[in-house]
């Protein structure tokens, strides 16, 4: 694992920049905060900048993690029940402004607007009712390994977590690509588009809000809706690896894989895969203050199971998708500057 942790001075140094960047912006949704960003990213300690770097470029590991930023817990008060108006009078503004501005040395974050209502940054909590259900708010059953976003072709090429609470110490799931014997398995097999991938429930219409109040945006999301509909109809048959073949990416989400009509060859290969990558995945048990980053094209993570509270103690994360390529989501968006795939 790539790790730094930061040390008294860098919190010195980090908290009143924090704190005037919360005052001036309010909210980390504020579209002015994120197109300021990557200008933003020069407050941060510059050998942060420097080991964040290293990650992006080296790819030393799959996994980053920063651990020791200043979190208050009794400020933070309870954890909300859903994730729907987090994004309003945040207690934890300061550490999310920080989030985003670790993840942007990284590339562009974005957002999905089939995805918690389009916003940028994500609330990773339990909801009630949600427990026995494959979705990242679930409890009681495990989130299984996943490549993020793994159906669709403008996935990030990051998923960031920062933990505010996680009084159990539940832990999140990680295997990596550099752990896996790439010997043993058919990398040829894996590189053919013979695998059908479909959308996985959290971009499903009915764990969105009915409207977002802009009739704009609704039929935008309509449609993807739709098109999200019409991936899981007839699904798309795609590589399960790609770029080098001796170092390979991946993008995998087995829940979410219809595997009926594969060829034996490719059955035989997804499966050698998939056991070895349980067979070598690893906890990571973030604590608060703890900014963890996943190369979601070298790893795949998930999340153990948990009794969660219900009583605002609860576990609670934020979450951001990172992309290298805004560009290359162009299609999906309605203009340059905006960071939402429809
Ligand atoms: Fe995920």
């Amino acid at each position: 694992m790539h790790h730094l942790t930061l040390t008294p001075q860098d919190n010195a140094a980090l908290t009143p920049v924090l704190t005037d960047l919360a005052k001036e912006h309010g909210t980390i949704e504020d579209p002015g905060l994120i197109r300021r960003a990557p200008v933003l990213t020069r407050l941060l300690p510059s050998h942060l900048v420097e080991f964040l770097e290293t990650y992006r470029l080296g790819e030393p590991s799959a996994v980053c993690l920063i651990s020791g930023l200043d979190v208050d817990e009794a400020q933070l008060g309870p954890t909300p029940s859903h994730w729907r108006g987090s994004q309003h009078d945040s207690p934890a503004l300061r550490q999310e402004i920080f989030f985003l501005l670790c993840a942007s040395v990284l590339g562009d974050v974005f957002g999905w607007a089939t995805q918690q209502d389009g916003r940028i940054m994500h609330d990773v909590l339990p909801i009630k009712g949600h427990e026995h259900y494959e979705l990242g708010s679930n409890s009681l059953q495990h989130l299984s390994w996943h490549t993020e976003d793994a159906f669709h072709p403008c996935r990030g090429d990051y998923v960031a977590l920062m933990c505010l609470k996680n009084p159990d110490l539940v832990a999140t799931t990680v295997c990596d690509a550099g752990d896996l014997d790439w010997s043993a398995l058919d990398v040829e097999a894996l590189f053919e588009p013979e695998f059908t991938q479909m959308p996985d429930n959290s971009h499903r219409p009915e764990n969105a809000s009915e409207s977002t109040g802009d009739p704009t945006v609704d039929r935008l999301r309509q449609r993807s809706f739709a098109l999200i509909q019409s991936w899981n109809d007839d699904p798309v048959k795609r590589p399960v690896l790609f770029g080098d073949r001796q170092q390979p990416y991946m993008a995998l989400d087995p829940y979410h894989m219809k595997t009926d009509g594969w060829s034996q060859r490719s059955t035989r290969a997804f499966q050698g895969l998939c056991e070895q990558i349980e067979a070598r995945m690893k906890d990571v048990s973030l604590r608060p203050g703890d900014v963890v980053f996943v190369d979601n094209f070298r790893a795949v993570h998930g999340r153990k199971s948990f009794r969660a509270r219900y009583d605002g103690s609860d576990r609670w994360l934020k979450r951001l998708n990172v992309t290298r390529n805004l560009r290359g989501s162009r299609a999906w968006r309605p203009a340059p500057d905006n960071r939402v795939i429809y």
